[in-house]
C-alpha cells in the first residue's frame, strides 16, 4: 500500500514526465476521415484519464488503470493515467496539467457533479474533448460521451439478490448502506434496488432498520453507520443491502467483531475480498460488471477522438439534465457462490490465488474452484 503521501508524489512525477515526455505536433486538423480503422497512430494526440481515488474500491487502481493502460499502448497512443485520491481539487489541478501538457482527450471518473462540471467546461473551452468514465457529471454541455453499465440493472440485480438470499423469510429485518451522495450511481443502484426492496418494505414482509449514504464511499465511515444501525436494532440484523463490495466488508467486519451470524449481504465490483466473502458465506452476491470492456470501449472512443475522428460506436443518449449525452452502457452480471466459476479465468475477474486464500481454501475445494 502505498501512503497518501508516497502516492501523490508519484502522481506528481507522473505529470511531469507526462509535461516533458514529448512536445508533439498539434494533430487537431487532420481532417479525419470517416473510417474507424486509419490506423494513423502517429497523429494521435495525448489523452489524459482522471482516476478518481484509491480507497473507495480496489478497481480503480487494480483493475481500470491495467485494462485502460493496455488499450491505449496497444493502439500506440499516449496516455497519462493520475488518481487525485479522493481529492476535488487535486483531480481539477490533474486536468489543467493535463491540457498544459497537451492532452487532446480526457477520460475521467468524477469526484462529484460540480468539480467534473467545472473540469469538462474549462477542457471544452480549449478544444479539449471530455468521456465521462463509469459515472455521469449531472448539469453540464461540455462532455462528449458517457461510458458505464446500466447502473440501475446493477441496483436491480443487488435488490433481487437480496430478494433471493433472504428466500420467505417473514418479518426480516434489514439494513441498506447506500454509496456516496455525491455520485450519481449511487442514485442510479439505488433507484434500481428500491424498485425490488421496497416493495418488501411497504407489504410488511421485511422491516427496514435504517437506510443510509456513505459519504465518499468511505468504508471506515460505512463501519461506523452500520454498527450505529446494529446499536439502535439490539444487534438484529436479517440482511444487508450494500452498494458495493466494500461497504459489504465493512458491514461483514462488524458483524463479526460482535460475534453476531452471517446474513445475506450483497455487493459490487466482484473484488477479491469480495468473492473470498461470498465463498466463506459471509456475502451472499455481488455484481460483476465486466470493466475489461468497460475500459476497452471508453480507450476506443478517446483514441479515435484523439486521432481527430468521429467514433464509429453505438450509443444511445443519457441525459445529464443538460443535455442528451451519447453513451455505451455495458451489463452487469450477478455472481454467487454458484456461478463464482464461470468468470474465474476471465482477465478482469480476481484470480484464484486472491482469492482462495487462508479459511477460504477448503470452501473454494468445495466448489471445485
Ligand atoms: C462505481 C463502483 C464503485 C464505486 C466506488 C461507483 O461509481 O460504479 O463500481 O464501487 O463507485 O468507487
Amino acid at each position: 500500500m502505498h501512503t497518501n503521501h508516497t502516492f501523490k508524489a508519484l502522481l506528481a512525477a507522473g505529470v511531469l514526465a507526462f509535461g516533458a515526455a514529448a512536445c508533439g505536433g498539434d494533430d487537431e486538423g487532420s481532417g479525419g476521415g470517416g473510417s474507424a480503422s486509419s490506423g494513423g497512430s502517429a497523429e494521435a494526440g495525448k489523452v489524459a484519464v482522471l482516476l478518481p481515488d484509491s480507497k473507495s474500491s480496489v478497481r480503480w487502481e487494480t483493475v481500470d488503470r491495467p485494462f485502460l493502460q493496455k488499450a491505449f499502448e496497444d493502439a500506440g497512443v499516449e496516455a497519462e493515467i493520475v488518481n487525485a485520491e479522493g481529492d476535488k481539487s487535486t483531480q481539477q489541478q490533474q486536468a489543467e496539467q493535463a491540457i498544459t501538457n497537451g492532452a487532446k482527450v480526457i477520460l475521467m471518473t468524477n469526484l462529484d457533479s460540480g468539480s467534473g462540471a467545472a473540469i469538462a467546461a474549462n477542457a471544452k473551452a480549449q478544444g479539449v474533448k471530455v468521456i465521462d468514465y463509469d459515472r455521469l457529471t449531472l448539469n453540464t454541455d461540455a462532455t462528449d460521451y458517457y461510458v458505464s453499465f446500466d447502473n440501475e440493472a446493477v441496483g436491480r440485480l443487488q435488490g433481487q439478490g437480496l430478494v433471493d438470499c433472504l428466500g420467505d423469510k417473514q418479518g426480516a429485518q434489514v439494513a441498506v448502506l447506500n454509496g456516496s451522495p455525491t455520485d450519481n450511481n449511487a442514485t442510479l443502484f439505488k433507484n434500481g434496488y428500491d424498485s425490488v426492496i421496497n416493495q418488501k418494505f411497504e407489504s410488511g414482509e421485511w422491516k427496514e432498520i435504517d437506510d443510509q449514504s456513505v459519504p465518499d464511499w468511505d468504508n471506515q465511515r460505512a463501519l461506523t453507520i452500520f454498527e450505529q444501525m446494529l446499536q439502535k436494532n439490539n444487534n438484529k440484523v436479517d440482511g444487508v443491502l450494500a452498494a458495493n463490495d466494500g461497504l459489504a466488508n465493512a458491514a461483514i467486519s462488524a458483524l463479526k467483531q460482535r460475534k453476531l451470524p452471517q446474513v445475506p449481504v450483497t455487493g459490487q465490483d466482484a473484488t477479491a475480498e469480495g468473492i473470498t466473502n461470498i465463498i466463506n458465506g459471509d456475502q451472499c452476491m455481488t455484481v460483476y460488471k465486466a470493466i475489461e470492456k468497460e475500459a476497452k470501449a471508453a480507450a476506443d472512443l478517446a483514441i479515435a477522438l484523439a486521432k481527430g475522428q468521429e467514433p464509429q460506436v453505438e450509443t444511445k443518449p443519457v441525459n445529464n439534465e443538460t443535455k442528451d449525452v451519447p453513451s455505451v452502457l455495458l451489463e452487469p452480471v450477478p455472481v454467487t457462490r454458484d456461478n463464482i466459476k464461470e468468470y474465474m479465468g476471465n482477465p478482469d475477474f480476481p484470480k484464484r490465488e486472491d482469492i482462495c486464500k487462508g479459511d477460504a481454501e477448503a470452501a473454494c475445494a468445495e466448489l471445485g474452484l
